[in-house]
């Protein structure tokens, strides 16, 4: 038994690969920002498209300010650029409704302060060591600031789904799904497992340290839930039958009248929905989007079966049953590739169920990384030996049974903010986030 990552130990991390992986990934961050903020006029970018989202403008300027306290302030010890707009852009000090109506910097201002923060981080980057103090050991805080840009790009996709009127973006479809010709689940053997990453260098401080969980056997789906299964749910009346329903579940679904996943319309015999600013028929083979965990949890009752706790999720997607041992991911330690997964918003929706075989699982499990993020059974809450780093408000004040953590990414996840450990969570009731799920259950359930 040991709690070490054995995946990550193994490899050699050499700080000019890590140095030049930064800029790499600070340099695909920053350009999707301005893709995600270049395609609308300056009056999307200010307006408020939904009260759960911030304005474009703010997410641009609150990913500058970030840059700037972290990699500027904290670790190369500059003075504030300008320092009264800090207050602004903290996400604790104003919640999202409430921001349309600061001071905010104009777009242009925005522009102008995130790019003059970026020239000088990339000048601390070129120059900083990469060991000696923690923020700096193996460019963590260069990596974190490259996913904390990512996350906020996500949140901006989102804030364009929900935003109303003509396309903005456009990307390619995914490829037809190949022939899947697997089992719909698979036993997952138990016993246990590393869960969790010490070794990891850019892994937040919510996915440490690595330790070992014990798991009971368990089947998993080995795709996530398509769109085709969840509506057989819909006209089974699943929306109107308390018995598969949490109390809390049922009281939101009958208060807010919500009868379908976000997004979809009935049409006569069939589901349009709205995606991006393009409607179309619902497609059966996709696995479903904008459902709360509410939904998710329903539909896996309806089923006779569960969602998977956040263990037997990680287990399923990152032991290697020949090697026992945790890899980085369902398909080894690689980095992912366009062949593993669909991620980073290379296709503005999720894949068919069953792509990518070469991003399954020794089981034989596909889609756990990319297309849409898999809402768990499990709280949000710390791995035993957790502590805070570099600041409380990333996830120690979100602990706590609130929060329902969803795994995996989204196809809007950029890689350098996904791996087998990395942990999302959100209120049960959300459901704008590329949020969907698969189903599990015990041995003998
Ligand atoms: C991890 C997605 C829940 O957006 O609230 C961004 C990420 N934290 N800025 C969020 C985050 C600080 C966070 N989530
Ligand atoms: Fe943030």
């Amino acid at each position: 038994m040991t709690d070490t990552d054995p995946a990550v130990d193994a490899r050699a991390v050499d700080p000019e690969v890590l140095r030049e992986r930064a800029v790499a990934s600070l340099v695909v961050a920053r350009d999707r920002t301005t893709l995600l903020t270049s395609c609308v006029e300056d009056p999307d970018l200010t307006a408020q498209h939904s009260p759960l989202m911030s304005p474009l403008v703010w997410d641009l300027a609150h990913i500058g300010n970030q840059e700037e306290q972290w990699l500027l302030r904290a670790v190369a010890g500059h003075e504030a650029i300008r320092p009264e707009i800090d207050g602004l852009y903290d996400a604790f000090e104003h919640p999202r409704a409430e921001r349309p109506k600061l001071p905010l910097l104009s777009p242009a201002e925005a522009r102008t302060y995130a790019a003059d923060v970026r020239g000088r981080a990339l000048d601390v980057l070129e120059r900083h060591a990469f060991h000696g103090t923690r923020l700096t050991e193996a460019g963590f805080a260069f990596g974190m600031i490259a996913q904390h840009e990512q996350q906020h790009d996500e949140t901006m996709l989102i804030t364009h789904q929900l935003r109303t009127g003509p396309p903005a973006l456009t990307a390619p479809d995914p490829e037809p799904a190949p022939l899947f010709t697997g089992p719909s689940e698979v036993l997952v053997p138990g016993g246990p497992f590393t869960m969790g990453t010490s070794g990891e260098p850019w892994a937040l401080d919510n996915e440490r340290p690595a330790h070992r969980r014990e798991v009971a056997p368990f089947h998993i789906d080995t795709t996530p839930v398509t769109n085709g299964a969840y509506r057989a749910f819909i006209e089974d009346g699943g929306y109107d039958n308390p018995r598969w329903w949490t109390a809390d579940g049922w009281a939101h679904i009958r208060k807010h009248g919500i009868d379908a996943p976000l997004f979809w319309r009935r049409d006569g015999k069939q589901f349009l929905r709205r995606r991006f600013g393009v409607t179309e028929v619902v497609p059966p083979d996709e696995p479903v989007l904008h459902v709360s965990w509410y939904e998710a949890d329903a539909y896996a009752r309806w089923a006779g079966r569960r969602l998977p706790t956040e263990a037997e999720w990680e287990k399923a997607a990152r032991h290697d049953p020949a090697g026992d041992r945790s890899m980085r991911y369902p398909w080894g330690d690689d980095d992912p590739g366009p062949e593993h997964a669909n991620l980073g918003q290379r296709h503005l929706r999720p894949a068919p169920a069953g792509s990518y075989p070469a991003g399954e699982s020794p089981l034989g499990v596909r889609q756990l990384i990319g297309d849409v993020w898999e809402w768990t059974a499990s709280d949000f809450l710390p791995y035993p030996g957790f502590r805070a780093f570099p600041y409380k408000e990333y996830s120690e004040v979100f602990f706590g049974p609130e929060y329902k953590v969803l795994r995996g990414g989204s196809f809007a996840v950029n890689a350098v903010a996904c791996r087998g450990t990395f942990r999302n969570w959100d209120y049960p009731i959300r459901r704008q986030i590329f949020s969907g799920f698969r189903t599990a259950r015990s041995e003998d359930g």
